[in-house]
C-alpha cells in the first residue's frame, strides 16, 4: 500500500497530539486510513525547544520550504496559529498541489472565503474540523449529516476558558480575577487570554460555522461581540435568583430572511441543554427545518480532543471523503447569500447591572434614560446597601430586566447612562436567551 506521506507545519500543543497519535496508533490509522500515513517532516520555529515526543531522525525542520517544495508530500497540516505568515504558508502549500487540513480558526475567520476560493480554482481541497468547538465534530455534521436541512440557528457555547471561568464562579463563588488565575495556572487559559474572555475567539469560530450553515462569509464588525471580562460575581448570583445560568452564547439564526448573528454573555433559563454545560466543554445546539433541534457537546479544545478531529480529517484526505466534502461546500456567491440584520435592528432582552453611588434620585435617572430611549423595564432588583469599607460608601449594584428591545435603543441608552456621574462604573449588559 502507498503510503500518504504529509508535512505537518506546527509541533506545540495540537501537532504534539496529532504526532502522539499518528505515531502511537498508526496501525489503527493504517486501518481506517486504508493506507499509511507517513509524518514526513515536521516545521517548527525553533529546533532548539525540548519536545516531550520523540520524532523519527530528519523529520524535524525549521524550513517550512521543506514541505512546501517537496513533492512526494500529498497532504499538509497546518497547525501554526495566528494569521500572518500562516495565510501566506497555506496559499503556496496549495498552489504547490497539496490539500490542507488546518485548525487554525483565526485564519479562516479573517481569510476563509480566499483560501476556499484559492483551493476551488487549483482542485485541491482544506479540511478543518478542528477550527470550531476542538473535539466535537461539528463541521462534519453541518456540512454532511445535516446537508439536507435548511439549517435555521446555531445557538453554541464555543469557548472553553470562558465556559470553565463562568462555571467555577458560580460553583465556587469566586470573583473572575481569582478563576482566572486559576485557570492560567490549570493551562485551560493562555497566558494571554484576552481572545477568549473578550468574545473574540467564539466569534471566529462563528464565523466558520456562518460559512458553512448559511453559504454566507461575514466579518467580525458586522456583528455584536461582547466577552465575559466585565461580569462579576453579583452578576451571575442575581442570574441566578431570577432562574438563570450564565453563558457566553454565539448565536446565528435567520430571522425574517436576514442572519442575525451575536456573540455575549447571555442568560439561559436554567435546565435548559445549554446551561447545562459545565467547565471547559462546549456544546452546539442546530436546529434545521426538517430534523429540528439537534445538540452536539465534548471537549471544545485541549490538545487529544483537538487531535482527534485533526486526525478524523487526514483520515478523510486519505480516503478521499474530504474532497468530496470541499468540492461540496456551498460557498459564498455560490448559492442564496443571507443579508446580514444590522446590528442596531437585533431584538434581545436585556440585563443591566449598575454599581450606583446610594444616593437620592439614581434609580430614578437611570429609569427615565431608559424610558426616553423606548426601552421598558420589566423588573427591578436592588438588595440592602453593603456595609461602609474603610470609612467609604460601597457602590449598590442595581440589576433591570428589560422587556424586549433593539440593540440600537441600548447602545443609545448605555452611551447616556455612562455619562451619570452617580454610577460608579460602566453599566454592564447581558442578552436574555428567549
Ligand atoms: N490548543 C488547542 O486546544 C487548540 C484547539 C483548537 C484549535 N487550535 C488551533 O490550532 C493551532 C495550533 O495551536 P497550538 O495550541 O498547537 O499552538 P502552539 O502550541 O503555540 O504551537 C504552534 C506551533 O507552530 C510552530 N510555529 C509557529 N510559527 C511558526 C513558523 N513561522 N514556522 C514554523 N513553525 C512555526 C511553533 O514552533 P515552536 O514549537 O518551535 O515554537 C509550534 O510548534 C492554532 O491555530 C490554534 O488556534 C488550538
Amino acid at each position: 500500500m502507498k503510503p500518504l506521506k504529509i508535512g505537518m507545519i506546527g509541533f506545540g500543543t495540537v501537532g504534539g497530539g496529532v504526532a502522539k497519535i499518528l505515531l502511537g496508533e498508526a496501525e489503527r490509522i493504517t486501518r481506517r486510513a486504508g493506507r499509511p500515513i507517513e509524518l514526513r517532516r515536521v516545521a517548527v520555529r525553533d529546533l532548539n525547544k525540548a519536545r516531550d515526543i520523540d520524532l523519527p531522525p530528519g523529520v524535524l525542520t525549521d524550513r517550512i520550504a521543506d514541505i512546501v517544495d517537496d513533492p512526494e508530500i500529498e497532504l499538509a497540516v497546518q497547525l501554526m496559529g495566528g494569521t500572518d505568515p500562516a495565510r501566506e504558508v497555506m496559499l503556496s502549500l496549495l498552489s504547490a498541489g497539496k490539500d490542507v487540513v488546518t485548525a487554525n480558526k483565526a485564519l479562516l475567520c479573517e481569510h476563509g472565503a480566499e483560501l476556499f476560493a484559492h483551493a476551488r480554482e487549483l482542485g485541491r481541497s482544506i479540511a478543518f474540523e478542528a477550527s470550531v468547538a476542538g473535539g466535537i465534530p461539528i463541521i462534519a455534521n453541518v456540512c454532511c449529516a445535516l446537508a439536507g436541512n435548511q439549517i435555521t440557528s446555531l445557538s453554541a457555547i464555543l469557548n472553553g476558558t470562558s465556559n470553565f471561568i463562568l462555571t467555577e464562579m458560580a460553583d465556587k463563588e469566586e470573583s473572575y480575577g481569582d478563576v482566572l488565575r486559576r485557570a492560567q495556572e490549570l493551562g485551560y487559559a493562555e497566558a494571554d487570554p484576552a481572545m477568549d474572555v473578550d468574545g473574540t475567539d467564539a466569534a471566529q469560530k462563528l464565523v466558520i460555522l456562518t460559512l458553512l450553515a448559511f453559504g454566507t462569509a461575514v466579518s467580525l464588525s458586522q456583528f455584536p461581540c461582547t466577552g465575559i471580562d466585565s461580569l462579576e460575581l453579583d452578576d451571575l448570583k442575581c442570574a441566578d435568583e431570577l432562574g438563570y445560568v450564565v453563558k457566553l452564547l454565539a448565536v446565528a439564526r435567520l430571522h425574517d430572511g436576514k442572519l442575525e448573528l451575536h456573540v455575549s454573555p447571555t442568560l439561559v433559563r436554567k435546565h435548559l441543554p445549554l446551561a447545562d454545560v459545565q467547565g471547559a466543554f462546549n456544546a452546539v445546539k442546530v436546529t434545521g427545518d426538517a430534523v429540528g433541534e439537534t445538540w452536539f457537546s465534548g471537549q471544545g479544545a485541549g490538545q487529544l480532543p483537538t487531535a482527534s478531529a485533526v486526525l478524523a480529517d487526514i483520515i478523510d484526505m486519505a480516503v478521499g471523503r474530504a474532497q468530496l466534502t470541499f468540492k461540496t461546500l456551498v460557498l459564498p456567491g455560490e448559492g442564496a447569500e443571507y443579508e446580514v440584520q444590522p446590528i442596531d435592528d437585533i431584538v434581545s432582552k436585556f440585563y443591566l447591572r449598575f454599581n450606583a453611588l446610594d444616593r437620592p434620585h439614581v434609580l430614578a435617572d437611570i429609569t427615565d434614560i431608559l424610558g426616553r430611549n423606548g426601552i421598558s423595564i420589566a423588573s427591578v432588583v436592588q438588595h440592602e446597601s453593603p456595609e461602609v469599607q474603610n470609612g467609604k460608601e460601597p457602590p449598590v449594584p442595581v440589576f433591570i430586566m428589560t422587556h424586549r428591545t433593539t440593540e440600537g435603543k441600548m447602545r443609545a441608552a448605555e452611551a447616556e447612562l455612562n455619562r451619570l456621574d452617580s454610577l460608579h462604573s460602566p453599566c454592564v449588559r447581558m442578552s436574555v436567551a428567549e
